[in-house]
């Protein structure tokens, strides 16, 4: 199976180092617009293989679409960060702009690829790359709530002290700091409910403090985190090349599910070899749906940017 991961920055370059890290694919590409970029970390990456023990095979490229030809799966992680003095406006239409044409370039050489969205603002990015490509809807899925549910348990677990394997818990809704809805209704330690363990108040902080994951981490490094997106997309590639249906939330396009139409919004689905392919309806508290229905306010007006 071939996996290209575009763009060659922090977490596309740790996407292609945990898939092949965990022997996901046998061949990934990885391509930037940066000379030399991706080559010398795929070089770098494939001088670890006698040390971590895989056989995938890792390529670079600079700008050269034909290498990325027939991947099954196509993550995109391509886009620039926002600078001083640059609206948010500006960074999206951006954002939109490499975003729409990387997926064209993609699709060209790769037409039966799912394609991953993971450059930001996510959301709106996946809605435009569906819209744009006019793909199959279960053909594009945008990750976000996969980090955000391992960056809930890991809160979860040292709110707890305890491993956070043993921890279930999701984050629906948005990948935005006020947009993300962390399910503490749904949360469990060892399957019995999360509230049995942990106060009110502690709940309540370990859901602040998951809804700005990211925002805490942007402001201890300088510039977004990288090991766990990176992590989080391997394994959704992962279920996706492995055809292992596992149930993620993803940010996917909802016709009437959760009561939203025309729409890319993190719900639970099940990730498999078609890309994403039920959405599934869990029973939401009066609250979540309250949120859930101000996060698709929040995420279409933000799409409202690009129309
Ligand atoms: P980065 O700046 O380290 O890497 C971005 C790379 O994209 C750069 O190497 C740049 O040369 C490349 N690039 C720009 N335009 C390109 C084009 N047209 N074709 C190919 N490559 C191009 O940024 P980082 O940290 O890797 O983040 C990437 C994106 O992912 C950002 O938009 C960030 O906000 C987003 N992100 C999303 C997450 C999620 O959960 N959805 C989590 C973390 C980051
Ligand atoms: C993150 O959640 C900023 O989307 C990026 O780390």
């Amino acid at each position: 199976m071939k996996i290209s991961v575009i763009g060659a920055g922090n977490v596309g370059a740790t996407t292609a180092h945990a898939l092949a890290c965990r022997s996901i694919g046998s061949e990934i590409v990885l391509l930037d617009i940066k000379e030399g970029l991706s080559e010398g970390k795929a070089l770098d990456m494939m001088q670890t293989a006698t040390l971590n023990y895989f056989n995938s095979r890792v390529i670079g490229c600079t700008n050269d679409y034909s290498q990325t030809a027939g991947s099954d799966v196509v993550v995109i992680t391509s886009g620039i960060p926002r600078k001083p003095g640059m609206t948010r406006e500006e960074l999206i239409g951006i954002n939109a702009g490499i975003v729409k044409n990387v997926t064209q370039n993609v699709l060209a050489n790769s037409p039966d690829a799912i394609i991953i969205i993971v450059s930001n603002p996510m959301d709106t990015m996946t809605y435009l790359a569906l819209k744009d490509s006019k793909l199959p809807k279960n053909r594009v899925i945008g990750m976000g709530g996969i980090l955000d549910s391992a960056r809930f348990k890991c809160y979860l677990s040292m709110a707890l002290n305890a491993s956070a394997n043993d921890i279930e818990g999701m984050v629906i809704g948005g990948h935005g700091d006020t947009t993300m809805i962390p399910l503490i209704s749904k949360a469990s330690y060892k399957g019995v409910a999360i509230s049995q363990f942990l106060s009110e108040d502690t709940l309540n902080k370990v859901r602040a403090d998951t809804m700005v994951g990211g925002a805490t981490l942007t402001g201890l490094l300088g510039t977004s985190a990288w090991y766990a997106p990176g992590a989080a997309v391997a394994s959704l590639v992962d279920s996706i090349i492995n055809d292992q249906k596992k149930l993620f939330p993803c940010c996917v396009y909802l016709d009437g599910e959760y009561g939203q139409k025309d729409i890319c919004i993190g719900v639970p689905v099940i990730i498999g070899r078609n890309g994403w392919e039920k959405v599934v309806e869990i029973d939401l508290t009066n609250e979540e749906k309250l949120a859930f229905e101000k996060s698709a306010d929040a995420v279409r007006n933000m799409n409202s940017v690009i129309q």
